[in-house]
């Protein structure tokens, strides 16, 4: 007996839904991908990325974490950078935050959570680095402006990595995005970040 034999049916139905469609979209797909567009997000089950902007496999490559954090020592985060601006040669990265975000609130809390605490460390720093902005704020405010706060910090970090600066020194046509998903809406705000070069 297949365990969790809900998602094989759910898995079939989908499949037949999409070759009902388009019967060659699998076959096309299985021979390469081709996506302008790398997606890094939380990992919060609500935010799946191609689903909230509708875009079908093949359109976007994803790289998810808690609270979508980009730094330097992780090797998961930049090997996802560097294989999609270099082999994949994406021409936009998103980072992709929410409003609600288990990370950050999280993050703005004192407790002892284990192991995780030193994932939260990196939102902390933002907190610090962005102290006068958000010491008149209070509750939801002061977790909305931390939450976008922390999406503009991870945009600059993904234009401070090795790879995203030697291929705008290579006149590569390459934009970062910060966006914020509202779980409450599901709707998506850019917020206007948007560097396209290391000026
Ligand atoms: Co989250």
């Amino acid at each position: 007996m297949k365990t969790l034999s809900h998602l094989f049916e759910g898995n079939l139905a989908w499949a037949t839904a999409i070759k009902k469609k388009d019967p060659e979209f699998f076959s096309k797909l299985s021979k390469q991908q081709a996506p302008e567009i790398l997606w890094i997000g939380c990992s919060d089950s609500r935010v799946s990325a191609n689903q909230i902007v509708g875009l079908p496999p093949g359109e976007l490559f994803v790289h998810r974490n808690i609270a979508n954090v980009v730094v330097q020592t992780d090797i998961n985060c930049q090997s996802v950078i560097q294989f999609a601006v270099d082999v994949l040669k994406v021409k936009h990265i998103i980072v992709c935050g929410h409003y609600g975000c288990g990370g950050i609130k999280a993050a703005m809390d004192d407790a002892n959570y284990g192991p995780m605490d030193r994932w939260l460390n990196h939102i902390k720093e933002v907190s610090l680095f962005n102290a006068e902005k958000l010491k008149a704020l209070k509750g939801d405010d002061k977790f909305n402006m931390l939450s976008e706060l922390n999406v503009i910090e991870q945009v600059s970090n993904v234009a401070d990595t090795t790879v995203v600066k030697n291929a705008w020194k290579r006149g590569y046509d390459l934009s970062i995005h910060g966006w914020i998903y509202n779980i409450k809406s599901g709707l998506l705000k850019d917020l206007n970040t948007c560097i396209a070069s290391s000026e």
